[in-house]
């Protein structure tokens, strides 16, 4: 049995996909961690009864922020973390205190459109492969030793809802599998 770590900002769907899937299995969720108040993923969190913390990034410096990550992390037990549309990037500090276990998911085949538009920019451009990737981060902006990449050829005439929500079900089909297996082996 390994302790799992979300940390997110937002809607918090790939959350609830992972919760689900963790939920059936011999693992656990043991936070989840948003830097947003009014996310709508803490609503999600407590459906599920799963502790979750706020940490404001606001009026301090973002190692003030990361000092109060850490301490939930270490007293959750956390064993792996993942970063489902958490919208910062963390400092190298608290990555080394997880290396290699910390994962990410972004909605494009890196290293093609990192950054916040993910979604958008691979919508915009020529491309007929769009997809998501997995990795482990580094302390670069959405760029890390990829895990897996799983890709669908568009026809052309989507739009750009429908492309997105092509690309977030690959993402919750794909993600919480992903990470049910590193769990796994910890
Ligand atoms: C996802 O598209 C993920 O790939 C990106 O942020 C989005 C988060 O969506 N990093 P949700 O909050 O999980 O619904």
């Amino acid at each position: 049995m390994a302790n799992l770590a979300i940390l997110a900002s937002g809607n918090g769907s790939n959350f609830q996909a992972i919760a689900e899937v963790i939920a059936n299995s011999r693992h656990k969720i043991v936070c989840l961690v948003c830097d947003r108040r009014n996310a709508f993923v803490f609503k999600r969190a407590e459906n599920m009864n799963i502790p979750s913390f706020y940490v404001s990034y606001k009026n301090r410096d973002k190692a003030g922020a990361e000092r109060e990550i850490a301490e939930i992390l270490s007293e959750s037990s956390a064993d792996l973390i993942a970063l489902a549309g958490f919208m910062r990037l963390l400092t190298p500090e608290l990555i080394d205190k997880y290396p290699g276990k910390i994962i990410n998911i972004h909605p494009s085949l890196l290293p093609k459109y990192p950054g916040t538009h993910g979604i958008k920019d691979s919508y915009d451009s020529e491309d007929f492969e769009l997809g998501i990737t997995i990795h482990r981060i580094d302390y670069g902006l959405d760029t890390g030793p990829v895990i897996v990449q799983k890709s669908f050829t568009r026809c052309g005439d989507e739009s750009l809802d429908e492309i997105e929500s092509k690309i977030h079900k690959l993402e919750h089909k794909h993600y919480p599998a992903v990470l049910q297996g590193i769990l796994d082996d910890i």
